[in-house]
């Protein structure tokens, strides 16, 4: 695809990885819907890009996402591409037990991150892609993972949440090529954002030291596989890993 004057909606776009996304596909002449939950913050991104619009809608709320697409088409007239972006952590263990005490991770903590992470990109994914059928002028649907999709420790809902993304990517390559859609998805290690300056310091500078290259990724990094999967148009259901090697 030739990202010039393609309308791309990215979700989680106000800052970190989304916005850095934004800024690199406006680049190459993409206009850009900004989705996120954070009012000021998405209005704030739109501002400082051409061609870009700020939206608010939480992305695992059905009925905010239909109208919010819905809006974006009649906007921009129409809808080439989408990034599902936003999501969130809210790590912790299966069971912790100590000292006799047994504490377990609740149902809510489990449940929030799956709502985000895996619900909200089949909601944005499912509306994205019937805007593109309609339309009949295809179109291309990049998801991100995580290195921890292969299981992390600490982060049940969360790697369960970035493999079914996974999942979802394929099963949508082999549904939707007939429309002329295509999908990807990305896997970053760790990348210098807000969402990883939240670890501990310790978590941090091991992160860091867990890659071959001993650095965490900068959100240019990602912007950049995003921008390739876009652009290659032999590239579909697969995951590119953007994570200097490290394995956890
Ligand atoms: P971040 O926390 O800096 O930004 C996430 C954005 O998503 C925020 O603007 C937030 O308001 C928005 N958001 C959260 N919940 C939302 C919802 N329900 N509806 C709409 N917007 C919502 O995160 P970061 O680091 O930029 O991560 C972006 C994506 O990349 C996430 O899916 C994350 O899991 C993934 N990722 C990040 C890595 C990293 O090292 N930073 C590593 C691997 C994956």
């Amino acid at each position: 695809m030739d990202i010039n004057n393609k309308v791309i909606v990215i979700t989680g776009a106000a800052r970190g990885l989304g916005l850095a996304m934004a800024e690199y596909l406006a680049d190459k002449g993409a206009k850009i819907a900004l989705v996120d939950m954070d009012f000021e913050s998405v209005n704030h991104a739109s501002s400082m890009i051409t061609d870009s619009k700020g939206y608010v809608c939480n992305v695992a709320n059905e009925s905010e996402v239909e109208q919010v697409f819905e809006q974006i088409k009649n906007d921009f007239s129409r809808i080439d591409g989408l990034v599902n972006n936003a999501g969130i952590l809210k790590d912790g263990l299966l069971i912790k037990y100590k000292d006799g005490e047994m504490n377990k991770m609740s149902l809510d903590q489990f449940q929030s991150v799956i709502d985000v992470n895996l619900s909200g990109v089949f909601l944005c994914g499912r509306e994205a892609a019937s805007h593109m059928v309609r339309s009949g002028q295809g179109g291309v649907i990049v998801n991100i993972s995580s290195i921890s999709r292969a299981g992390n420790f600490g982060q049940t809902n969360y790697s369960a949440a970035k493999a079914g993304v996974v999942a979802m990517t394929t099963a949508w390559a082999q549904e939707l090529a007939k429309f002329d859609i295509r999908t990807g998805a990305i896997a970053p290690g760790f990348i210098e954002t807000e969402m990883t300056a939240q670890m501990p310091q310790k978590a941090y500078d091991m992160a860091a030291q867990m890659s071959p290259l001993k650095r965490m990724g900068t959100p240019q990094e990602i912007a950049q596989a995003v921008s390739f999967i876009f652009e290659n148009d032999f590239i579909s259901g697969r995951v590119i890993e953007v994570d200097g090697g490290t394995r956890i």
